[in-house]
């Protein structure tokens, strides 16, 4: 069992250590605003900042996509990390240490298991590169990285490595070394590195190969790309897929080039590995490469916290262009621009640089045209736009569109499709008129929004300081609060301060997505540091304007009940009691008008 209380111990320390600006803006670029830092939000495409931080609360909100929450929450966002994961990446980063006994067991083996797949990895990169150094064979790898035109600083800057062959050091050459290190034969078989004899032992997997490092976002090694040297079959080999490596997630060259990628605000992507090299080598370092496969969401949505465009540089195979359009949904759900570039036949970007240098490949991007209508042209100059030429285009867009992962994407795109080949958007879909889905928005503001103005002071007065809670509900809270929403919201306070643990921001963790999430992140960005003299008074004065108009209604209720019971007794006559009541009623009067 988790021991709660020390993880949480452990988790303020690192919080504390932690300043949630100093974090983020190694990912976004922050500026100051009043007592803010403002941004383009990571998570959803923006091109004018929405994306906030606020240093007194360490906590960040988007007001663009209602993204929010601490420190903790950015990088497992950020980096696709589950909770220990992101706790161990910010312990690292400031030096605390984690006691390890106290996780769970469950969380502990894995942390475990991905830490052995980053040493067995590490290490293998040093063997590599010791290998392309002096190991043997080293002397033909190493005229293939020159014959490549790739200089020995790249080739140092990407930690670029040789794993011999077999037929020179043996099957087992990198299975033996990294056992030599006492690295477990079980983690250098998760890593991928050595992979099972069917009749019991093992081989290593990579022989004969230049070795491309693959770095996850925090540069880790989390697998390898290797390419054969010279001819032979399979070209190119990855690792296999890990617990720390996921082949669709993972672009290569991204960790290497983000600086350069957010600056140029472009990422350049190219299919090979060598592509990427060369272009670096020739000056062009905003590029990252997928790992063989065609763009994925994730890689889209990675790029998209980089860059508001990318420019695709492919070359004219038909397979690679079908994979690009199969990317268009990608780029259209993140809102990220994107242009394809398509070779000369022959050409690829690293055979193209070497010949044209910089200047060649950048007439290129200049040139590219939006990846859609690229496709949408291609399809145009393929099969006419006659009759049964537009019925061929849809049949081709169709797959496309399956891709579209809501139906607001998909009606983004029927309707974009629709209009250029002039026909109704239902026509285009089912071959008839339909009224199109409506596009998500979440521009629209929870029921907070729609309360009484009264009430919803109060209720954002609660939410920024729990603390009054008791005080105001001593005023009489229930009389007033009738709306679900905030019924809600006042039931979730007095669960936090149950919990002795009743700060906004825990609120909003209990909040789930949602309008009310955003709605309560978007209060706690716009208040400042709650400690200061003058905010204290202000504090003070809103508390007791709520405590004076909460009182002044339980007195009116008072005084209305007081009237019927006055007029109930009038009519039966009971004088007795209608002297009592009216005596209740002057003093009443009294205490509300002040005299
Ligand atoms: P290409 O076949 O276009 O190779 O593969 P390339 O980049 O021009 O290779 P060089 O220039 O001959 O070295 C493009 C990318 O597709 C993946 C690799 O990531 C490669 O860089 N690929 C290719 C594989 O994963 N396996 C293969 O067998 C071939
Ligand atoms: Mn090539």
């Amino acid at each position: 069992m988790i021991s709660n209380s020390i993880r949480d111990n452990i988790k303020s320390l690192v919080r504390e250590s932690a300043d949630i600006v100093e974090v983020i803006n190694e990912y976004v670029s922050l500026k100051k605003a009043g007592t803010r830092f403002v941004g383009l939000c990571p998570f959803h495409s923006e091109k004018t900042p929405s994306f906030s931080v606020n240093p007194h609360r360490q906590f960040f909100h988007c007001f663009g996509c209602g993204e929010s929450g601490d420190v903790f929450s950015f990088i497992m966002k950020y980096h696709h990390l589950e909770f220990p994961e992101a706790l161990k990446t910010l312990a690292d980063k400031y030096q605390i240490a984690l006691p390890e006994k106290n996780m769970s067991q469950e969380d502990k083996k894995r942390l475990q298991e991905r830490e052995s797949l980053y040493t067995v990895n590490e290490a293998a990169v040093d063997l590599y590169q010791r290998c392309l150094a002096s190991g043997e064979g080293a002397t033909a790898a190493r005229k293939y990285l020159e014959q490549r035109g790739v200089p020995g600083a790249f080739v140092e800057k990407y930690r670029l490595g040789f794993a011999p062959s077999a037929d020179v050091v043996g099957w087992s050459y990198q299975t033996d070394n990294l056992r030599r290190l006492s690295l477990s034969q079980k983690a250098i078989e998760k890593a991928g590195l050595a992979v099972e004899k069917e009749r019991g032992g093992f081989y290593d997997r990579f022989r004969s190969r230049i070795m491309f490092p693959l770095l996850d976002m925090t540069g880790r090694v989390v697998a390898f790309g290797g390419r054969i040297i010279g001819e032979g079959k399979p070209k190119y080999m990855n690792s296999p897929e890990s617990l720390v490596f996921e082949k669709s997630r993972l672009l290569f060259g991204l960790y290497q080039h983000k600086e350069a990628i957010r600056k140029a605000r472009t990422a350049l992507v190219v299919e090979g590995n060598f592509d990427l090299l060369l272009l670096a080598v020739h000056g062009i370092d905003n590029v990252v490469a997928p790992l063989g496969t065609s763009l994925t969401k994730h890689h889209v949505n990675s790029l998209r916290g980089y860059c508001s465009e990318v420019v695709l540089l492919f070359d004219a195979d038909a397979a690679g262009l079908k994979a690009a359009m199969r990317s268009i949904p990608f780029f259209l759900a993140e809102q990220l621009d994107c242009r394809i570039a398509v070779l000369p036949e022959g050409q690829d970007p690293d055979s193209l640089v070497r010949e044209e240098g910089k200047a060649g490949i950048m007439r290129h991007v200049d040139a590219a045209s939006p990846l859609a209508e690229f496709f949408f042209d291609t399809l145009v100059q393929r099969h006419g736009l006659t009759l049964s030429g537009k019925g061929k285009i849809i049949q081709e867009l169709k797959p496309v569109l399956e891709e579209a992962a809501d139906a607001s994407q998909k009606a983004l795109m029927v309707a974009h499709f629709s209009e250029k080949l002039g026909l109704d958007p239902g026509q285009f879909m089912y071959g008839r008129p339909v009224e199109q889905p409506a596009l998500k928005s979440i521009a629209t503001k929870g029921g907070l929004l729609n309360l009484p103005r009264q009430e919803r002071q109060l209720i954002e007065f609660l939410i920024l300081y729990p603390e009054y809670l008791d005080q105001l509900q001593e005023a009489g809270i229930g009389k007033v609060v009738k709306g679900d929403v905030s019924q809600r919201i006042v039931a979730l306070l007095k669960r936090l301060q149950g919990e002795g643990s009743n700060t906004p921001e825990q609120l909003l963790t209990l909040l789930v997505e949602g309008e009310e999430r955003q709605y309560v992140a978007e209060l706690l960005m716009g208040v400042g540091d709650a400690g200061n003299e003058r905010n204290k008074e202000m504090v003070q004065g809103m508390l007791q304007e709520l405590v004076r108009w909460l009182e002044n209604i339980s007195d009116q209720e008072e005084g209305l009940r007081l009237q019927e019971q006055i007029k109930a007794a009038e009519q039966r006559g009971d004088t007795g009691l209608l002297m009592e009541l009216l005596q209740k009623k002057m003093i009443a009067d009294r205490k509300r008008t002040g005299y």
